[in-house]
């Protein structure tokens, strides 16, 4: 309560559009007003598997504490959230003692004691199958998978920005593209993605940017073809109203 932030919490990858704040300059901003600095890197942080897309999460190693999630760029099952903090000892607020759990003596003799770790007493083994997939596939086989999805992205992009009856919003940071028919109001725009929705034919999520709705693209399946996308975009503009 003495008038300065104690913690700034930045993303990395939003949810809406996956843009990326940008992290040196917020840690700058932190370091001089001694303020913590917290990375919400549930959608973006997987970037790390990718040596060519890892660039775009400079300054991520100055964050105090990083939250990702696997079960988007890290194709898990949810739940799968995993938080980092650059010293344990930020973890000490969660130390608790319960003698029928951790009593002081068994602790000293090297039982193992988990409370330390999470809010939870209970929980489900969530850590499993990350250390499976990591183990299976390595970073190098994330880093692919990542790769795939964002050059993915990269070509919804390109074909939307080519296409004469849509409006691309904004050349994709990560894996999600924002686009809505050229012509179209937000009403129409929220209606092309239900009737979509409700015809079965594809499930297209929506996003409020600049005043005006759009419908979100967020490509997280690496076997998504070109021509998938091709056939999406043409539902699209076959349900806009001329
Ligand atoms: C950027 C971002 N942060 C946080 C969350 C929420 O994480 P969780 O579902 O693990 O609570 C999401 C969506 O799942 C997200 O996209």
């Amino acid at each position: 309560l003495t008038g300065h932030p104690v913690l700034v919490a930045a993303t990395a990858g939003t949810t809406d559009s996956g843009a990326i704040d940008p992290l040196p300059a917020l840690a700058d901003v932190c370091a001089a007003h001694g303020a913590d600095l917290h990375v919400d890197a549930a959608y973006g942080g997987p970037l790390l598997f990718s040596d060519r897309r890892r660039h775009a999460l400079h300054g991520l190693d100055r964050a105090h504490s990083v939250t990702l999630d696997l079960h988007k760029l890290g194709w898990q099952p949810v739940a799968a959230g995993l938080l980092a903090v650059h010293r344990t000892s930020r973890l000490d607020p969660l130390q608790h003692t319960a003698d029928y759990l951790n009593s002081h003596d068994d602790t000293e003799a090297g039982l193992p004691d988990l409370l330390g770790r999470s809010l939870r007493t209970t929980r489900r083994p969530d850590a499993f199958k990350m250390a499976v997939t990591l183990r299976a596939l390595g970073r190098d086989g994330l880093g692919a998978l990542v790769d795939q999805v964002c050059g993915l992205a990269d070509t919804l992009a390109e074909k939307i920005h080519h296409h004469p009856a849509l409006t691309l919003h904004a050349r994709p940071a990560l894996s999600t593209v924002l686009f809505r028919p050229a012509d179209a109001d937000d009403e129409q725009v929220a209606a092309v993605r239900r009737t979509l929705l409700d015809d079965g034919h594809a499930v297209l999520g929506r996003a409020h940017a600049q005043g005006r709705l759009w419908l979100k693209a967020t490509l997280l399946n690496p076997h998504t073809q070109p021509g998938d996308l091709d056939r999406m975009l043409k539902l699209v503009e076959g349900h806009t109203p001329r």
